[in-house]
C-alpha cells in the first residue's frame, strides 16, 4: 500500500526535519528550520561537530554561536551521528560534499554513502531531498535506486497525467544557493528551485521549503533543478575566465581593466560586472562545472566553454607568480630566495574558508621556484592539513609596520576588509595587488604592482 500522506502534510507545523551534513550548507539550513518552529536533528559523521553543536558552539565563522545555543536550549535543534534516528523524521535533507577526485572526476561517494545510511531507516511517507550540487541525473540514477532497495517505491514520472501518481516516499532535488559572507542575501531571502522525481514529490518539497524561504520556484523534474544550479555556477566560472583573460590583454596594452569594468558596469541593462583575481576558489565555482563536463561525455558531448574557462582560470596563480617575479626584477631581485609575505589565504574576502583557495596554489608554485614566504590571515591563525596541501607548520604572522618592512614584497591575495591598505603600502617595500585592493591608496603608489 502506497503512503496516504499528502504532499500538503509538509505545510504543517512542528515537522521533524533531519539535515544530513552539518557544514556550510546544512548548518544554516538546520537553524533556519529551527527558527521556523520545526524540530530539527543535524546528522554528521564528524563527532567533533556533533559535540560542538550539542554544546551550542559554532565552528563556522559567520554562524553565530548564540543562535545554535538558543535552538539547542529550546530543544528545536540537536545533533547526532546515530543514523537510526532518521526513521523518526518527516523530511530528510542531504547536504553532504560533492568534490572532485584526484582525476578531477565527480566524487559522489558522500552522496552514495548517505543514501545507503538512509535506506535501512527509510519510512513510508518520508520526504528525502538532495541539496548537494551535482550533475543532472544524480537524484534519479544514484539516490533513488539505493533508497528503493528498502522495498519502498517512488516512481519517476512527469506531466499532468502523473499529478497524483502513487508513491511510498517522496524524493526531490533542491540546490543550495548559499553565498557565505553575503550580508544582503541570507537563506530566507534567496528563492529556492525545487524539482521532484514525480509531481507529488515536487509538491511535498515545495510545501516544506515554502515555510523557510521567501519564494519557491517549482520545476518539472530533478534533472532541471540539478542543471539550473550548474548553469548558475558555470555562468560565474565562464564570466570570471573572460575578465581574467581580458585583464592579461589589458596589462599588455597598458589599460586598467578595473576602470574598464567599472565603466562598462554603468550600462543599466545587458551587462553584469565580474572581476579578475588570482584564480578561482571556494567549494563551488572551481568544482561544479566539471560535474557537467564529466556527465556530458556520456552523451559524446564536449563542454568547450567549461574546459576553456577552466584553462584560463587555472593559469591565473601561475600568472600571479610570474608577476611577483617581474615586480622583484624591477627591484633587481630574483624570485629565488626572495622573502615574501602573502596577505589572505581564504578563497575570498571576509570568510574563514580556504577550500580550493588560489593562495594555496600560489604558495605551492612559489615553493617550487625557491621563494621564501610567510602569510597573514585574520581568519586563519594557523593552517591545517588539507587533502592536497600540507601547510600545517605555518602560522599567521602579526601585521605591523615592522614586520611588513622585513619582506622583499607583500602580495595581496585576498582583499579582507579588515586590512588597512594605506598602512600596508606605507610600510612595505613592494606590494603586488591581485585584487585591486589598493585602488584608494594615495601615498606611495610607485610601490604598487597591479597583477
Ligand atoms: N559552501 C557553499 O557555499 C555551497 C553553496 C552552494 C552549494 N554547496 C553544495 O552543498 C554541498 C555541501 O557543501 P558544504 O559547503 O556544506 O560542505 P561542508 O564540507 O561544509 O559540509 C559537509 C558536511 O557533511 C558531513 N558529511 C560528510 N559525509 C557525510 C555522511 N556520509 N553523512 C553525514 N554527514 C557527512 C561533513 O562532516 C561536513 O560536516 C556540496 O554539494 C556543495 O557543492 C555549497
Amino acid at each position: 500500500m502506497p503512503t496516504d500522506k499528502k504532499p500538503e502534510f509538509f505545510k504543517g507545523t512542528q515537522l521533524k526535519v533531519a539535515i544530513i551534513g552539518c557544514g556550510y550548507v546544512g548548518l544554516p539550513l538546520a537553524l533556519r528550520f529551527a527558527e521556523a518552529g520545526h524540530k530539527v536533528t543535524g546528522f554528521d559523521t564528524d563527532p567533533k561537530k556533533i559535540h560542538m553543536l550539542n554544546a551550542g558552539k559554532s565552528y563556522i565563522e559567520h554562524i553565530q554561536q548564540n543562535k545554535i545555543q538558543q535552538y539547542v536550549n529550546s530543544r528545536h535543534f540537536h545533533a547526532t551521528s546515530d543514523f537510526s534516528k532518521l526513521s523518526e523524521a518527516d523530511a530528510i535533507i542531504i547536504c553532504v560534499p560533492t568534490p572532485l577526485d584526484e582525476y578531477r572526476q565527480p566524487d559522489l561517494s558522500y552522496v552514495e554513502n548517505t543514501a545507503k545510511s538512509i535506506q535501512p531507516h527509510l519510512q513510508k511517507g518520508q520526504l528525502v531531498v538532495l541539496e548537494s550540487t551535482t550533475y543532472p541525473g544524480t537524484t534519479e540514477e544514484l539516490v533513488l535506486p539505493v533508497l528503493e532497495k528498502s522495498g519502498l517505491r517512488c516512481p519517476i514520472a512527469s506531466g499532468p497525467e502523473s499529478e497524483n501518481v502513487q508513491v511510498d516516499f517522496f524524493l526531490a532535488f533542491s540546490p543550495e544557493r548559499e553565498d557565505p559572507g553575503n550580508k544582503q542575501f541570507g537563506l530566507a531571502q534567496i528563492p529556492k528551485v525545487v524539482g521532484g522525481v514525480n509531481p507529488p514529490s515536487g509538491r511535498a518539497a515545495q510545501a516544506l521549503y515554502a515555510q523557510v524561504v521567501a519564494r519557491v520556484v517549482p520545476v518539472s523534474s530533478t534533472k532541471v533543478a540539478e542543471m539550473a544550479k550548474l548553469l548558475e555556477n558555470i555562468f560565474r566560472c565562464v564570466n570570471i575566465a573572460l575578465v581574467n583573460e581580458l585583464k592579461l590583454l589589458c596589462q599588455r596594452m597598458g589599460v586598467d581593466v578595473w576602470e574598464v569594468i567599472d565603466a562598462a558596469a554603468s550600462k543599466p541593462f545587458g551587462f553584469m560586472p565580474f572581476y579578475p583575481g588570482p584564480g578561482l576558489g571556494g567549494h563551488c565555482i572551481p568544482v561544479d562545472p566539471f560535474y557537467l563536463s564529466w556527465k556530458a561525455r556520456e552523451y559524446d558531448f564536449s563542454t568547450r566553454f567549461i574546459e576553456l574557462a577552466g584553462e584560463v582560470n587555472t593559469a591565473m596563480p601561475y600568472h600571479v607568480v610570474d608577476s611577483i617575479a617581474e615586480a622583484l626584477n624591477h627591484h633587481k631581485k630574483s624570485l629565488k630566495g626572495a622573502k615574501l609575505l602573502i596577505l589572505g589565504v581564504a578563497y575570498k574576502k571576509d570568510v574563514d574558508d580556504l577550500r580550493e583557495s588560489p593562495t594555496l596554489k600560489i604558495m605551492e608554485i612559489l615553493q617550487e621556484r625557491g621563494a621564501e614566504f610567510e602569510y597573514n590571515d585574520p581568519y586563519f591563525p594557523q593552517l591545517h592539513k588539507m587533502r592536497r596541501y600540507d601547510y600545517s607548520h605555518m602560522k599567521s604572522v602579526p601585521l605591523n609596520a615592522q614586520t611588513l618592512s622585513k619582506y622583499d614584497a607583500v602580495i595581496i591575495a585576498t582583499d579582507h576588509s579588515s586590512y588597512d591598505y594605506a598602512a600596508i603600502v606605507d610600510a612595505a617595500k613592494l606590494v603586488i595587488d591581485t585584487r585591486n585592493a589598493t585602488r584608494r591608496v594615495i601615498r606611495h603608489r610607485e610601490k604598487i604592482f597591479p597583477c
